[in-house]
């Protein structure tokens, strides 16, 4: 083996730095989009958020939790929006934060369709769905889109990547991950359309990419990534055929050229069964795929680091682990323990359990 070859395997780990787009992550140690809900009432992000995503800067790159597009585009309380001007403000402030830092960020544009419940939705509407086809638990019944409505919702995800690059952000995913709008499109158990959105795998990803292009023209390929989850079954997901469905998506995906395609590779609440029919390990996608594919999913330092030197991932997010370790990065390159997540104060509340996770303490 030459001296070069081995320079490059001994510099491919998760601290290497990796160009995607027309800048370089500083690390391979990627920031997962996390729900967290501590936005204000009118959805707007707030100086708490600004400072919980500039603690986390020291991250190749970070993914903000899911903004919603749009109203309706809403199924929590106090989940940031991305759809209005003060909304737009307060991000500006976040994208600061973390470029100050030397961070780099990406916005997660989402539309939760059917996942929502009454006093979510504005006027207690019904939610939106690719068919109305109840999730199980305490949501409302969605209503189905008219094929009318389908080029509105396109815009709004437009109206939503212009605004984020208003905001600053360097980029933005497009959420088709985890039983929400998208993938309720990609996925029959959720998608029973007649029309030319549903039925074959060509006519169920035409969303996805109808949606990717009209990013796509906004931010340029190399500022869109987008996240798909496979055989996760949260949110009462399921396909007859997933691994078909999902080969077919990603060759799509591949002329794109997008930032990169992040994948969950499992299931992420493990409250209900995974969907992955004993044959189908989505992380085959990685051969389909020619992009930069970022892997997700309960990876820690030395499963993440198997990934990159085995180039089974170009990059790897975490999540839990970034919840309860702002300085993740600085604990994985020392080996250091590592915090442990309180799940109590995951969702919702104040700065407990969100901007109070102790930083190893500096030494120069
Ligand atoms: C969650 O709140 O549990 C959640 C939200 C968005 C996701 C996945 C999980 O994509």
């Amino acid at each position: 083996m030459s001296t070069t070859q081995l320079e490059s395997e001994a510099q491919s780990d998760l601290f290497s730095p990796l160009q995607i787009s027309d800048f370089q992550l500083k690390n391979r140690i990627v920031m997962a989009p996390l729900t967290r809900c501590r936005s204000d009432d009118n959805n707007v992000p707030t100086d708490m958020n600004r400072l919980y995503y500039q603690q986390r800067a020291t991250a190749g790159l970070i993914i903000t939790e899911g903004a919603q597009i749009s109203p309706q585009g809403a199924g929590y309380p106090n989940t940031p929006g991305i759809y209005n001007i003060k909304q737009v403000q307060a991000w500006k402030k976040i994208t600061d934060a973390v470029h100050e830092k030397g961070g780099r960020i990406f916005i997660q544009l989402w539309h939760v369709g059917r996942v929502s419940y009454p006093g979510i939705q504005p006027n207690d509407a019904p939610s939106l769905a690719p068919s109305a086809i109840k999730a199980e638990g305490t949501y409302v019944q969605p209503r189905a889109i008219e094929l009318a409505e389908i080029n509105d919702i396109v815009d709004e995800y437009r109206n939503a990547a212009e605004n984020a690059m208003a905001a600053g952000f360097d980029g933005v995913e497009v959420h088709a991950a985890n039983g929400y709008l998208i993938d309720q499109f990609l996925r029959d158990c959720s998608n029973q359309r007649t029309d030319h959105y549903g039925g074959g795998y060509e006519n169920r990803t035409r969303f996805l990419l109808q949606v990717l292009d009209a990013v796509i023209k906004t931010c340029g390929s190399a500022r869109v990534g987008v996240r798909l989850s496979p055989v996760n079954a949260f949110n009462s997901m399921s396909d007859s055929n997933p691994e078909a469905l999902f080969s077919y998506v990603v060759e799509q995906l591949n002329p794109l050229n997008l930032a990169y395609l992040h994948l969950v590779e499992g299931q992420i609440h493990d409250e209900n069964e995974a969907q992955t029919d004993d044959v189908f390990d989505p992380k085959c996608l990685r051969e389909i795929y020619q992009g930069r594919y970022m892997s997700n999913l309960g990876y820690n330092k030395a499963s993440a680091t198997a990934a990159i030197q085995t180039e089974k991932a170009d990059l790897v997010s975490f999540g839990d682990l970034f919840i309860a370790n702002p300085d993740l990065t600085e604990r994985f390159l020392l080996d250091a323990e590592l915090n442990k997540t309180d799940l109590d104060t995951r969702y919702g509340g104040d700065e407990k359990g969100y901007i109070d996770y102790p930083l190893l303490p500096v030494t120069n």
